[in-house]
């Protein structure tokens, strides 16, 4: 099978006032793989993915979704062409139950738009429907159906992480990018959440992008890893590639201590 670029970066750059935070980097990511961006606190993979997923323009570069250009799309436009991210901090709506956050989170949903509800009330009300199967399907392919009609404040942290997973299978993306899916996470969830996000590759076909300080993640996950440190590409490779390149354990351990 022929590999197909799901996503290339070229030549990033990113300043904000004399800070470079990000300084001409670029890679590409397979189809139905899963991609790791590691690197030290600050290194500028929240500003990367940021750039990507369409919240900050670049100062210089480009981003390539499926071979078009999108760089400086709004985020909402980058949506309705398949990409989706989840955030470094859990995103879900406290007041909302965890079904609700996940309804609220379809795309395009025409009963957002009151005209709609009047000119057309037979497709909003099967289109609700729709989401609604699609949010229940969801709740159980994360195992969250018991909490259901929990509000999603009173959701324990690991919990949030997943329910945020669940918000990426609200949409038709291909491309989902992960911020930290397994900060503040204890290690049974943390092999809960590696285990769902294998599955919505395997058998949903996501091409994921994750960021994530935790190693066993990457290592148990990722085919491909770059390496980033103060904002350049220090290396990339398979895990075991990049865990013996010497430039990348000085940038973990070499500076000061975390
Ligand atoms: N909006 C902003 N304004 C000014 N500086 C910023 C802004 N966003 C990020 N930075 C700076 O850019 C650099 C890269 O930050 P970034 O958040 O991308 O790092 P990171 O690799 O995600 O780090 P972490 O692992 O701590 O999340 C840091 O020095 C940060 O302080
Ligand atoms: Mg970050």
């Amino acid at each position: 099978m022929v590999a197909v670029e799901t996503l290339r970066v070229n030549n990033l750059m990113k300043s904000f006032g004399g800070l470079e935070a990000v300084k001409g980097i670029s890679f590409s990511v397979q189809e139905g793989s899963i991609f790791g961006l590691i690197g030290p606190n600050g290194a500028g993979k929240t500003t990367t993915f940021n750039i990507i997923a369409g919240a900050e323009r670049p100062t210089s570069g480009n981003v390539l979704l499926n071979g078009k250009d999108v760089t400086g799309l709004s985020s909402e436009k980058l949506y309705k062409l398949g990409l989706v991210r989840t955030f470094q901090l859990s995103h879900e709506y406290p007041q909302m139950t965890s079904l609700e956050n996940l309804m609220v989170a379809a795309s395009d949903q025409p009963g957002e738009k009151i005209f709609m509800n009047w000119l057309a009330p037979k497709t909003v009300a099967s289109r609700e429907k729709e989401v609604l199967e699609r949010a229940l399907d969801s709740l159980n392919f994360l195992g969250l159906s018991h909490v259901k009609d929990e509000l999603a404040g009173n959701l324990s942290g690991g919990q949030k992480k997943l329910l945020e997973l669940g918000r990426t299978m609200m949409t038709d993306a291909k491309l989902v990018l992960l911020d930290e899916p397994g900060a503040g996470v204890n290690p049974t969830l943390m092999l809960k959440i590696i285990e769902m996000i294998r599955r919505l590759n395997q058998e949903r076909g996501y091409t994921f992008c994750i960021i994530e300080h935790d190693m066993d993640l990457i290592a148990d996950l990722c085919e491909k890893i770059v390496v980033l440190a103060e904002g350049s590409i220090l290396t990339e490779g398979s895990m075991t590639e990049v865990r013996a390149n010497e430039k990348v354990i000085d940038a973990y351990f070499g500076g000061d201590l975390e």
